[in-house]
């Protein structure tokens, strides 16, 4: 994407976009040849068993949980666009991170980003616990911080970047050559906001890149589906059998469901960039507004580290109302293009208010320490005309703010 294409200067600078990226998407593991009718669309196998020719000989399928066709498509096109070896799917993107966790045994210790989805948050805290993980949140934005926190019993590093809610952004490489240094440490990235066309953590040193598909690699808002790719051989055999051992794998509807939306994940990623930038720009240019958070904006502290290791930005984003809670849920009542839901990702503008909705699980001091306000507000751009998001953005911040007068009022 050249800024000529949109006159936005902003969407240059980045890195450039990962070459086959989206005849890989479309192709790998799509092979006409894998099924007897020669469907170029992959088949829908629901069969959940497969007839062997002799004890133990089959052709490839014994049980659905272990293996299934439809499910091999998908991960095939995963692992061709993370630019891994291997790929899993899983039931959803907690699913993926349960099973990744299963790699450890207790009395290891986790060290976790600590600015994350909520959901791992407490799965961190509250389960991985319970059988004997102790995690330690961490500031990996400080790789001293990072270095520091390393123990001899340290056997995953979990990161997210950007983080969920705040944006800020991890460098994957310092870390991964940190964590490294530490002996067999498996650094895992949750790359769900960047998805894998802006992103490629396992090219930056991760060893894991996990996604919460229910997010941007779906994109439709209609599947929940975790995925994990891999290059190490030693990885990915003990998470296939994890996969199935533990059984979290998700419905061959749903692969279908997520391998058809991969097919237009490059151009809806251009999309979605294209039009945050307009949505963060209109936001940070807006009285009402105190801050905005996009790492596509040169306003970011981290702008520099997201252009180095990213290709884009995905339609991720913060701002602050000014005021307080109030103005914020008026906000909030009146948006109408943007939704006001928990997810993001999808073809349709979100909105959410984390202190209320998503990391409402996160304890208060912790939400506190991290800047999740009342007045912030996440929101998950979507593919609408930005035109008509600024507009609504525009009406509900008048709402929420009816005395403040903005300079294209006056004119
Ligand atoms: C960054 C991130 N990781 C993981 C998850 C968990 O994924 P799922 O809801 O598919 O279980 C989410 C869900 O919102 C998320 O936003």
């Amino acid at each position: 994407m050249s800024a000529g294409d949109t006159g936005n200067d902003l969407l240059s600078g980045f890195q450039p976009p990962f070459e086959h990226f989206s005849t890989q998407a479309l192709h790998v593991g799509q092979e006409p040849e894998q099924w007897k009718s020669m469907a170029v669309v992959p088949l829908i196998s629901l069969s959940t068993t497969f007839k062997q020719s002799g004890p133990g000989e089959h052709a490839g399928f014994e049980y659905s949980r272990s293996g299934n066709p439809t499910r091999n498509s998908l991960e095939k096109a995963i692992a061709a666009v993370d630019g891994a070896k291997y790929s899993l799917a899983f039931a959803s993107g907690l699913a993926a991170t349960v099973t990744i966790v299963h790699l450890l045994k207790s009395g290891d210790n986790i060290i976790c980003m600590n600015d994350v989805y909520g959901g791992t948050n407490r799965y961190f805290r509250r389960i991985a616990s319970d059988m004997g993980l102790e995690t330690s949140f961490v500031d990996c934005t400080s790789l001293k911080c990072l270095d520091a926190a390393i123990k001899p019993n340290t056997k995953l590093v979990w990161i997210e970047t950007p983080t969920n809610p705040m944006m800020a952004v991890v460098d994957i490489k310092a870390c991964a050559e940190i964590v490294h240094k530490h002996g067999d440490i498996i650094m895992v990235v949750d790359n769900t906001f960047m998805s894998a066309y802006f992103q490629r953590p396992l090219a930056l040193g991760a060893d894991i890149c996990m996604y919460s598909a229910t997010k941007y690699m779906n994109g439709h808002s209609d599947v929940i589906m975790g995925l994990a790719s891999t290059n190490r051989d030693d990885i990915y055999e003990r998470l296939k059998f994890l996969q199935n051992a533990i059984g979290a794998v998700p419905s061959p509807f749903d692969c279908y469901m997520c391998n058809r939306g991969l097919k237009t994940l490059a151009l809806r990623m251009k999309q979605h960039f294209e039009n945050a930038l307009v949505v963060a720009q209109f936001l940070e240019a807006d009285p009402r507004v105190e801050k905005v958070i996009f790492p596509g904006l040169p306003s970011h502290p981290q702008y520099n580290l997201m252009k180095q290791q990213c290709t884009g930005c995905s339609g991720m984003m913060a701002f602050l109302i000014k005021g307080g809670l109030e103005n914020a849920k008026t906000l909030l009542k009146n948006l109408k293009l943007f939704t006001l839901a928990e997810s993001l990702g999808g073809y349709e503008s979100l909105v959410e208010h984390p202190a209320l909705m998503t990391h409402a699980s996160v304890p208060k001091e912790d939400r506190n320490a991290l800047g999740i306000s009342d007045t912030l507000i996440r929101l998950s751009v979507g593919l609408e005309d930005a035109a008509d998001l600024i507009e609504d953005l525009h009406q509900a911040l008048k709402a929420a703010h009816p005395n403040v007068i903005i300079p294209a009022e006056r004119n």
